[in-house]
């Protein structure tokens, strides 16, 4: 397979900051998340990555993230091996190789058009897989997905880069065409959202990110009365906790006292 030019700009071109660091982390001696399709595709793209600068702890941070969504997927689906995934900002994200879901799923990727032109020259298609080339914001793309299967919505470093009406509007239409299922996502609280306008590589970008943050979990379940809040997690897991170097543990360990920086990103589950 051949080498991909990549002109993607501004919030589509931060899926280069995620696709490198997961790779990045995946070449690591013992790895968090072993991502082999993020390593060829990192490989094969015609991209400059040294100007986004990722630092190894983003690789490490990003890996233990789309670990923890990687795990309530396949949670999701070992309950509804019959469910839909839908995976939201999908960039060049290869959760649905580690995943693996069983022909009985029905796993759609969505992202903007000229991402998905771009996913489709990158990875092979897969049976029960679909591509989706559309905003989220734009709400006919829906209309393709059954509406008779319970669904796992995964939504992995989207949520910032929507203005938090677009997200409300988002959430409702999804609740409103599926018959139930779960949300997962990264979130953050205004203070988070402040730093990751400011983040390096972001900034690298010119991406345009929302002026919102989420800073209580619940606030969501106000959105619609089928949500619910499932899981709220602000601190590692031990099995993350163990694969971090001492210097991030250490900083982890003072971190903890104070509940405003623990709130700046977390991972959040919703039923609905
Ligand atoms: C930080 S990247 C994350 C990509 C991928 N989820 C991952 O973790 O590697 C953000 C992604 O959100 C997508 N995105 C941002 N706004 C979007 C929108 N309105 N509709 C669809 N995709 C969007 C971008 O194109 C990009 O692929």
């Amino acid at each position: 397979m051949g080498i991909e030019p990549v002109h993607l700009t501004k919030e589509k071109e931060t899926l280069l900051i995620t696709l490198y660091g997961k790779a990045m982390e995946s070449r690591s001696k013992d790895p968090i998340l072993r991502d082999e399709a993020a390593e060829e595709a990192v490989r094969r793209l015609d991209y400059d990555f040294s100007k986004l600068k990722v630092r190894k702890r983003d690789g490490v941070s990003l890996a233990i993230r789309a670990k923890q969504l990687d795990l309530w997927t396949k949670e999701f689906l070992a309950e509804n091996p019959g469910g839909t995934v839908l995976h939201l900002g999908c960039g060049l994200d290869t959760r649905v190789f580690r995943v693996d879901p069983p022909a009985s799923v029905r796993w759609f990727d969505v992202d903007y058009a000229e991402v998905i032109e771009l996913r489709r020259r990158v990875y092979g298609e897969r049976e029960g897989y679909r591509m989706i080339g559309s905003s989220v914001a734009e709400p006919r793309w829906l209309a393709e997905i059954p509406a008779d299967r319970p669904a796992m919505i995964v939504a992995e470093g989207l949520l910032p880069y929507l203005e938090e009406h677009d997200a409300r509007a988002l959430i409702a239409r999804l609740i409103d065409h599926l018959p139930g299922g779960q949300m997962a996502f990264d979130a953050y609280s205004r203070l988070g959202a402040r730093l990751l306008r400011a983040h390096p590589s972001v900034k690298v970008t010119g991406a345009s990110l929302g002026s919102w943050g989420i800073d209580d979990p619940r606030e969501l379940e106000a959105w619609s009365p089928r949500l619910q809040l499932v899981t709220e997690l602000t601190s590692y897991e031990p099995w993350a906790l163990a694969k971090l170097p001492w210097v991030h543990r250490a900083a982890y360990a003072l971190a903890r006292r104070i509940p405003a920086v623990m709130r700046i990103g977390r991972l959040l589950r919703y039923r609905f």
